[in-house]
């Protein structure tokens, strides 16, 4: 039985008949709410031998309907021993409920420090590695616990549909595949020790930063599903994140968060039984709202104060059952990831960074490195004794250039005008210096702010590694994919100067590249994290390989992509009105599906990274195994460094469909010693939740695949594929 035909069956109600009583084994209470400690039997929701589903049930049996109110709120929800919020008045909890705090956390735990500034979530996804995002969710759960939060909002996803949206960075890339499989990993892994809860967000079409509370996400129903809602449906399918957040755009003209799809389509259709909140201050009703679906409104009592729910409870526009619902499903949530069984501790940490959450931070960063252009091998750095490096530009070093920018700007997305995360960098500068020193050449810095005096800096040493970045996340679009700060000519003048120059680019997204043809490297390092220098030093000097490929396609320029009327990106705003449409009229064509349709060559494709060894792809074989495809190939490692390879399978749909393109149906990493095979069988199954044999049919409203000819391509990436073969369905 499938994970949402499951869920379906026991679906939430909890009208479900009461347990019959068993002698309770009450685990000790997770809060300091006052009647707990001494009436332990007060509360048979502790008796951790039920399930969640039972629990739930026991506690709301003994709540009064302003009690089972307070779990629509955050504020009240999470703090069982306060009863007033900003002049609201609940009355007080049931006993034996936890205190439960959020916090941000698609990158890192937000707003502290003494914690690990990890790589952005697209550096992660860069990594294509499974395994270590779930190993950052252990972390990142680990530390927000030290720092008394115990639910994370996060991860995030989002479909890329312009490298313009503000918060790629936090988000993991431009295929529904990719993403879903790392959100779920990275929910796994902030799940995993059973006493936080994770949040995914933001459900669903949020695109853009750009009045994103006040524009509407106009999309036809096949590409909502295909594009938008699918690595949301992935991700559920392969993780149980407590919460999923709805986002602050309206999808055809209504507000995600009143919409009818929270309940037709994430709840009903996903069959997803966890709770619904909403973005801050992303609520604009009452009984719309709980009608559609919303459990719970973020932060403070606005929409769902108990006076408004009374008033529409008493106007018949909700009922007690949407409210018990509600109720259910967060407390249920809660249950089932551990908040009432563990209780935050009594103070925050002052430091929860551990060397082993480093190791992962700087373990992303050099896989999560993009190395896109090595002409005639610049890489690996070769130094010896009379060797000089220049390393150029600001955010290589601590040491803040006139503009106040250094390595900590890069080191994550940017929430509003500082960095979103507290970092205190081992700038590449200092990674750097050390390396080189091994191999006794020297290092001159030069910051940049002066191009003519960095270039002058670059034409005396053997090569030059310039560094390009610019800043972009939460609130804002970038107004171009340019470097700040003049990047652009500092480059120029360093590679003029110095024909042994490769670039260092710390973005959130793509960047346009005008210099390209000039330098002889260059490796997008995203925002690397804490760990930056390490891990760009290790990468430099060859003492790892490098494994990354691009999660998002890089454009040539911004009219390349597939929004590049105003209509689509950002959307047209008609005088005196106040809502943005944003028409989603590219459909299905969006990333690197766009770029196949239309022909047009990207600057780098989605899925391609170099390395400093080759791969050779062979004996591809596809076969039907019922209803699924079976393919297997060999990828050879046939250079004389040891690497590991992301294999992409990519499915081209018979042309009937009207699908663009192709789609990545698979990958797999092997790491290759020289010389080293390996064959990969992958299951390509018709009904799996990436649904890769299929498209939605808009008029039977589901899933269908098509009779006719489909295209197996597998390769190193989207533009890349050496071994293809077709096979019929019928
Ligand atoms: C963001 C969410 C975040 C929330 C709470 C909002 O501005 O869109 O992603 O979880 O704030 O901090």
């Amino acid at each position: 039985m499938s994970k949402s035909a499951r869920r379906r069956r026991h679906s939430v109600s909890i009208a479900a008949a009461l347990l019959t009583t068993l002698p309770l084994a009450v685990a000790a209470p997770a809060t300091a709410h006052p009647a707990t400690a001494s009436h332990p039997s007060a509360c048979p929701w502790m008796d951790t031998r039920k399930s969640a589903d039972q629990r739930a049930t026991l506690l709301l049996k003994a709540s009064t309907l302003d009690q089972k109110l307070r779990w629509l709120v955050e504020h009240a929800a999470n703090n069982p021993a306060q009863t007033v919020f900003s002049g609201v008045t609940y009355p007080a909890q049931v006993p034996c409920t936890p205190t439960v705090t959020y916090t941000d956390g698609p990158d890192g735990v937000r707003g502290t420090g003494g914690v690990t500034a990890f790589p952005a979530p697209i550096s992660q996804a860069a990594t294509w590695s499974v395994r270590l995002s779930e190993q950052k969710g252990r972390a990142l759960a680990d530390e927000a616990f030290g720092k008394q939060k115990n639910v994370v909002l996060g991860p995030g996803i989002a479909s890329g549909r312009t490298p313009l949206s503000g918060r790629t960075p936090e988000y993991l890339g431009e295929d529904s595949l990719l993403s879903g499989e790392l959100a779920a990993a990275g929910i796994r892994g902030i799940q995993a020790d059973g006493r936080s809860g994770a949040v995914l967000k933001h459900y669903v079409a949020n695109e853009q930063e750009t009045d994103r509370s006040t524009s509407s996400s106009n999309i036809d129903e096949r590409t909502l599903r295909q594009v938008y809602n699918l690595p949301f449906e992935i991700a559920l399918d392969r993780s149980d994140p407590a919460g999923v957040m709805c986002s602050y755009n309206q999808i055809n003209s209504v507000y995600a968060c009143e919409n009818p799809i929270l309940d037709d389509v994430l709840k009903d259709d996903l069959g997803y039984d966890g709770y619904v909140v909403s973005d801050f201050y992303a609520v604009h009703s009452t009984a719309p709202s709980l009608a559609a679906g919303l459990d719970q409104e973020l932060n403070r009592p606005i929409h769902y104060t108990p006076e408004k729910i009374h008033q529409a409870l008493s106007a018949g526009t909700i009922t007690t059952r949407q409210i018990d619902e509600a109720a259910y499903r967060v407390v249920r949530a809660y249950l089932a990831a551990g908040l009432f069984d563990h209780a935050l501790p009594a103070t925050a940490a002052a430091d929860v960074s551990t060397a082993a959450h480093r190791a992962t931070a700087r373990a992303i960063a050099e896989q999560g490195s993009v190395l896109l252009k090595n002409d005639r091998d610049i890489l690996p750095l070769k130094t010896g004794r009379k060797t000089t490096i220049a390393v150029i530009g600001a955010t290589a070093s601590n040491t803040p250039d006139s503009s106040g920018i250094s390595a900590a700007d890069a080191c994550s997305m940017r929430f509003r005008d500082t960095p979103a995360m507290t970092c205190t960098p081992v700038a590449p500068l200092e990674s750097i210096t050390a390396r080189a020193a091994r191999t006794q050449s020297s290092v001159v810095f030069d910051n940049g702010d002066d191009v003519a005096a960095a270039a002058a800096t670059a034409a005396e040493a053997d090569v030059a590694v310039v560094f390009g970045w610019y800043g972009m996340g939460e609130f804002a679009d970038p107004a171009s994919l340019s470097l700040a700060d003049g990047g652009d000519a500092l480059i120029s003048a360093v590679a003029k100067a110095n024909r042994n120059t490769v670039v260092v680019l710390e973005t959130g997204s793509a960047v346009t590249m005008p210099w390209i043809d000039e330098v002889r490297g260059v490796i997008e390092a995203w925002y690397p994290g804490e760990q930056q220098g390490p891990a760009l030093a290790r990468l430099l000097w060859g003492d790892t390989n490098f494994t990354g490929k691009l999660p998002m396609s890089f454009p040539k320029s911004i009219a390349d992509t597939p929004t590049n009327t105003p209509a689509q990106y950002p959307g047209v705003k008609a005088e005196g009105q106040t809502i943005r449409q944003v028409d989603y009229s590219e459909g299905l064509a969006v990333g690197y599906k766009w770029y196949d349709q239309q022909g047009i060559d990207p600057l780098f494709p989605f899925g391609y990274g170099l390395s400093y060894t080759d791969y050779r792809y062979d004996r591809l074989t596809v076969s039907k195994q019922g209803r699924d495809l079976a393919v297997s190939f060999r990828v050879r490692n046939v250079g004389d460094r040891a690497g590991t390879e992301t294999s992409q399978v990519y499915l081209t749909l018979p042309s009937s469909t009207g699908e663009p393109g192709k789609r990545l149906v698979g990958f797999r990493q092997a790491a290759l010693k020289p010389g080293a095979s390996q064959t990969i069988t992958l299951k390509i199954r018709e009904k799996s939740a990436d649904h890769p044999l299929s498209y939605w049919d808009v008029r039977k409203d589901r899933w269908r695949t098509a009779a006719g000819t489909y295209t197996v391509s597998v390769g190193s990436s989207s533009r890349s594929l050496p071994q293809s073969d077709t096979i019929r369905l019928n």
